[in-house]
């Protein structure tokens, strides 16, 4: 059953057993305010002043490198559109269980695919989520109910893809390789764009669930944005820490395979979404990765004598499969392959 379900149907006044997570410790999480996630200005990104594009050029670096995290600001998508996302995605959680099942997805791959959890049928515990996944590039699926939620999930698709092709040209560009590299080495032209929406219904004990658990996203770039909740940790010099967004920002993280293309100079980050007693908090992810025949290996660039390939090559399909069948750790996917 889904989450929705279950807080619907009951009146909880605590969660059912098997959504209960290890304890988290109290210390472990960092609230001191000189903690600054970088907050990256897309427009001087893309400037055509050399010494504006040089600078957030390296900023973006700096970034991808010391947190593998990021806000972006001025990016051109607005926050009517983005409202409307997340309009049309909690219309589609409205619609019945019954209505919802058609969606369910029954392999791995499946272009549709809604769910619970994360796989409930490898995990210790359940997370307190509900989700859909959707495959929406290089074809687009979307479900076809409720009405117009498809032509929203498009427009947003083709923006988001729109600015991570420009911030992968800034990518190559912090790297000192021409501003194609990824492009043409990733086949991003016909690049995988997986979009996922997290539903995290309120919680009655929210010190005791997890809506995800600490992890890393598959692919090159995931663009994250959420209604007006927080809830997203990243791991950053040993703690955690809370991500709070500024206004209309895509929040940015690199993912596994900008770690493997970069032989580990650009790390994936660990991060986790902690769920509340209040309202139903929803995020809204679109993560982009490679063509799914590609074999990610490091790039050829970026090895030296001091720094040998750290990862075997496997395609990009094969490591979504191996993500996917697994309980969701920390770096375990990558582990797998080092
Ligand atoms: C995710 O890691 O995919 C989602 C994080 C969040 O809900 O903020
Ligand atoms: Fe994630």
């Amino acid at each position: 059953m889904s989450v929705k379900g279950l807080v619907e149907s009951n009146s909880l006044s605590s969660i059912p057993s098997k959504y209960v997570c290890p304890p988290i410790p109290e210390d472990s999480v960092c609230y001191e305010s000189d903690i600054v996630i970088p907050t990256i200005d897309f427009s001087k990104l893309t400037s055509c002043d050399p010494r504006e594009r040089s600078e957030a050029t390296q900023l973006l670096g700096d970034s991808c490198r010391d947190w593998g995290f990021f806000f972006l600001i001025n990016h051109g998508v607005s926050e009517a559109m983005m409202d409307e996302v997340f309009r049309g995605c909690e219309s589609f959680f409205n619609l019945t269980e019954e209505e919802k099942k058609e969606f369910e997805g029954r392999s791995l791959m499946d272009p549709i695919r809604c769910g619970t959890s994360f796989n409930p049928d490898v995990e210790k515990s359940l997370f307190w989520r509900d989700y859909l996944k959707l495959l929406v590039h290089p074809r687009f699926h979307a479900p076809s109910k409720p009405p117009g939620l498809s032509e929203i999930i498009e427009e947003y698709c083709k923006k988001s893809r729109q600015v991570t092709e420009e911030l992968l040209k800034g990518v190559s560009r912090s790297l000192g390789v021409e501003e194609n590299y990824i492009h043409e080495k990733m086949n991003v032209r016909l690049g995988t764009q997986v979009f996922v929406v997290n539903y995290y219904p309120p919680c009655p004990s929210p010190e005791l669930a997890k809506g995800l658990p600490e992890h890393t996203d598959h692919g090159l770039l995931t663009l994250l944005i959420q209604n007006d909740l927080d809830g997203l940790q990243v791991h950053h010099d040993g703690k955690w820490v809370p991500v709070c967004p500024p206004p209309n920002s895509f929040m940015i993280n690199t993912g596994d395979h900008m770690e493997i293309l970069t032989n580990g100079k650009y790390k994936s980050v660990v991060h986790r979404a902690m769920v509340n007693n209040r309202a139903t908090r929803i995020s809204v992810g679109t993560a982009h990765g490679p063509s799914l025949d590609t074999v990610v290996n490091p790039s050829s660039e970026l090895i030296t004598e001091a720094h040998p390939p750290a990862y075997r090559g496997i395609t990009y399909k094969d490591y979504l499969l191996l993500q996917q069948s697994n309980p969701l750790h920390a770096k375990s996917c990558l582990d797998r392959i080092r």
